[in-house]
């Protein structure tokens, strides 16, 4: 008869995107279904695993401070095993080991079986690092939300914006085949999922990398996946300004299940900047895919990325920024100051502005994007809305939250549980919230 093993626990932080998000709750069901259990302190787990983010400089300073963190429980107990994966991981190599001696393994986003075949492996002594390879598609994931699933459509991308690391880090992009991704959503909609969000780092040129001739497209895709029963909601994020064609907008006018948003990173109002970030759009281009937008989903939600203090932005350059984020009134915006990102073309032009000057900058930024975005907001109130109830408000126990198709988080009065789709009257709008009560079905005597 086998002894059983103690259950071995792990404590798991997150940096940065969606996309790690996403890796990380693979990582967490990799790691259940090798009976590891999750614990809340870092001091208490077996295994301390960092997912990590190199878009900007301050994840890093929190990762090392966290890192430090885990060399002490290390101290303490030496069998500890300190794991970091994702992109900064990727980014720096080896020198992870260099820089933090105490790491017993580092891998590249995406790397979840390779981590699993490390754990299980007896060579947990040896520090490890792993190359970039592909997908691990075949890997159960725990969700957060079980209403709500996350579905990795392409890894890797192929533009060249010259502030992002995400081509060194993630490679070239590869683009999953339909099938395999019509069949991920069936069985997740099978067990309970109402909402799929697709992730990419450049969702609509899905398929371009599959050399059927043109066959796979991302409006294709959204085509198939909209066909499957019981699929309330399609998300995905994020496409580029560039491959916003008609037939994605169509997409969103005929197909009832995908949501009224878009998110559509500007990056920057002015050309010259743009030109510099390799963008390869204009701010005239934006703006015109904005108005196509627009012509065919008057009332889609639409939100950005930007970044301020580009090299070589001058006052001009970032005043024709304002000035876009007021001509399209957002719906919300991501706000970056710029950070030269290690091997990038932007980290080796001069940084010409100053840092207090970025601030500024971004001081002067934020209140107009929060006007724009409680303008727009205000377009909801004393319409019925329906929102995917996800629990109890964060400010109000006694309300709860959920969101509408266009991404707004509605506090509101009712009676629900999560994962139903109610219809709640808005009454109020903020520039992040709206709130408002739930119509509830008239009950007949
Ligand atoms: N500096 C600042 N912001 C950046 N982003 C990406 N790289 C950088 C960088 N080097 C921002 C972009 C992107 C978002 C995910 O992060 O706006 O769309
Ligand atoms: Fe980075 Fe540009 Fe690719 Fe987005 S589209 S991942 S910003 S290179």
């Amino acid at each position: 008869m086998g002894i059983s093993a103690p259950a071995k626990s792990y404590h798991l932080t997150t940096f940065g995107c969606q996309m790690n998000q996403h890796d990380s709750e693979r990582m967490q069901g990799m790691l259940e279904s090798l009976g590891w259990t999750a614990t809340e302190k870092q001091v208490n787990a077996d295994l301390i695993l960092f997912n990590t983010c190199s878009i900007r400089e301050k994840a890093d300073e929190k990762l090392i401070q966290y890192l430090y963190e885990a060399r002490m429980v290390k101290r303490q107990r030496p069998e500890t095993i300190i794991g970091v994966g994702g992109c900064w991981a990727q980014s720096v190599k080896e020198e992870v080991f260099r820089r933090f001696p105490f790491v017993d393994v580092a891998f590249g986003p995406g790397q979840v079986d390779k981590l699993a075949e490390f754990l299980n492996s007896d060579s947990l002594s040896a520090q490890g690092y792993f190359e970039f390879e592909g997908f691990t598609g075949h890997l159960p994931q725990r969700k957060e939300k079980t209403h709500s699933a996350w579905v990795q459509i392409s890894v890797g991308c192929n533009c060249n914006c010259s502030y992002c690391i995400v081509p060194s880090t993630r490679g070239r992009e590869a683009s999953r085949p339909s099938e395999e991704l019509v069949t991920e959503v069936s069985e997740l909609v099978a067990a309970g999922v109402k909402e799929v969000t697709l992730l990419g780092q450049n969702v609509n040129s899905y398929g371009r990398d599959l050399q059927d001739g043109g066959k796979t497209t991302f409006s294709g895709l959204l085509r198939e996946l909209d066909s499957i029963d019981g699929l309330r909601r399609l998300r995905y994020t994020s496409p580029h300004p560039k491959d916003m064609k008609e037939d994605v907008v169509l997409a969103h006018a005929e197909l009832e299940s995908v949501c009224a948003h878009i998110h559509l990173p500007l990056q920057a109002g002015s050309t010259s900047v743009l030109k510099a970030m390799r963008r390869t759009y204009t701010r005239e281009r934006y703006l015109e895919r904005v108005d196509m937008i627009r012509a065919s989903l008057p009332d889609v939600s639409i939100t950005t990325d930007i970044i301020v203090g580009f090299p070589g932005e001058t006052e001009a350059d970032f005043e024709e920024t304002i000035e876009v984020v007021q001509e399209v009134g957002f719906d919300g915006a991501f706000t970056f100051i710029f950070s030269p990102r290690r091997g990038t073309l932007a980290a080796s032009l001069p940084d010409s502005v100053p840092h207090d000057e970025k601030v500024a900058r971004m001081q002067r930024l934020l209140p107009v994007v929060q006007r724009c975005a409680l303008e727009r907001a205000q377009r909801f109130v004393g319409r019925e809305l329906e929102v995917l109830v996800e629990g109890t408000s964060r400010t109000d126990d006694a309300r709860l939250r959920g969101r509408t198709s266009g991404s707004k988080v509605v506090n509101f009065d009712g009676l629900a549980t999560p994962g139903d789709l109610v219809t709640v009257l808005i009454e109020e709008a903020s520039s992040l919230t709206l709130g408002g009560t739930q119509v509830l079905a008239e009950l007949s005597s």
